[in-house]
């Protein structure tokens, strides 16, 4: 369902430099399979979920998702299959301040379908603890909850692949497990595949596979002129 091969990202510095981030030969991740990402802050997970999700143009290499080869599309191309196939959980959670909880997780399957399913939204608002919030603004929800609104939103859509970069990392550790939870049953009922970045162990602990970034990533961390 995911296939990464070859896939390069380095950032331009301000001097002209080159400073490589990710080399990453092969990665893959089947229909409904679920994996958590470990690694050490700044090694590169979010910039690795940000090229997959097509946020960010890798350097080169290749990025499939649902047998649509994403890095060979356009901008506005891969706009529509990040709509239309993926849904994705913001370390910064990226909601629209203007807009209530419920209206954040409604606008997620407009853009991508069209279509307003009031019902699952409602439920799933309900089910990560803000059914007595659904109309504040993310201005007027704690950090938690607003990540929880993110957490909502993402699976509004039914995507086929999850990325979620640290979905609970504002969460108290009771609610925490309950996110987890939604998270995993919703992917596991509806198929979808869930790649979670997360620096918490006792999550990683309860996935079969635990990939840690620096054990695939084959990048060399030194800052190059620009050949
Ligand atoms: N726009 C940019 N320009 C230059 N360097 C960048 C840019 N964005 C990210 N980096 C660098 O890329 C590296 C990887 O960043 P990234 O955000 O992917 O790390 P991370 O593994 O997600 O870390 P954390 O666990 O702290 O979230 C960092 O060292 C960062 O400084
Ligand atoms: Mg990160």
């Amino acid at each position: 369902m995911l296939n990464v091969t070859n896939l390069k990202k380095a950032f331009k510095l301000p001097d002209g430099t080159s400073l490589p981030i990710l080399h990453i030969p092969e990665f893959h991740l089947d229909a409904a399979e679920q994996a958590v990402l470990v690694g050490q802050s700044g090694g590169g997970k979010t910039t690795f979920l940000h090229c997959i999700a097509g946020i960010t143009a890798p350097d080169s290499g290749k990025v499939e998702i649902d047998s649509i080869e994403t890095t060979r599309l356009s901008e506005a191309g891969r706009d529509r299959v990040r709509a239309a196939k993926l849904g994705y959980v913001f370390q910064t959670f990226n909601l629209l301040s203007g807009f209530t909880a419920l209206e954040n997780v409604r606008l997620g399957m407009t853009f991508a379908s069209g279509r307003h399913d009031l019902k699952r939204a409602t439920d799933l608002l309900n089910r990560v603890g803000l059914g007595e919030r659904l109309h504040h603004k993310p201005g007027a929800l704690s950090v938690g909850q607003q990540q929880r609104v993110a957490v909502a939103r993402a699976l509004a859509n039914r995507p086929k692949l999850l990325l979620t970069d640290e979905p609970t990392a504002n969460i108290d550790p009771a609610n925490q497990q309950t996110i987890i939870d939604l998270i995993r049953e919703c992917c596991q009922a509806e198929g979808i595949a869930l790649l979670m970045v997360t620096h918490s162990s006792e999550v990683a602990g309860q996935f079969d596979r635990v990939e840690s970034l620096s054990d695939f990533n084959q990048v060399l961390e030194t800052a190059s002129a620009e050949a």
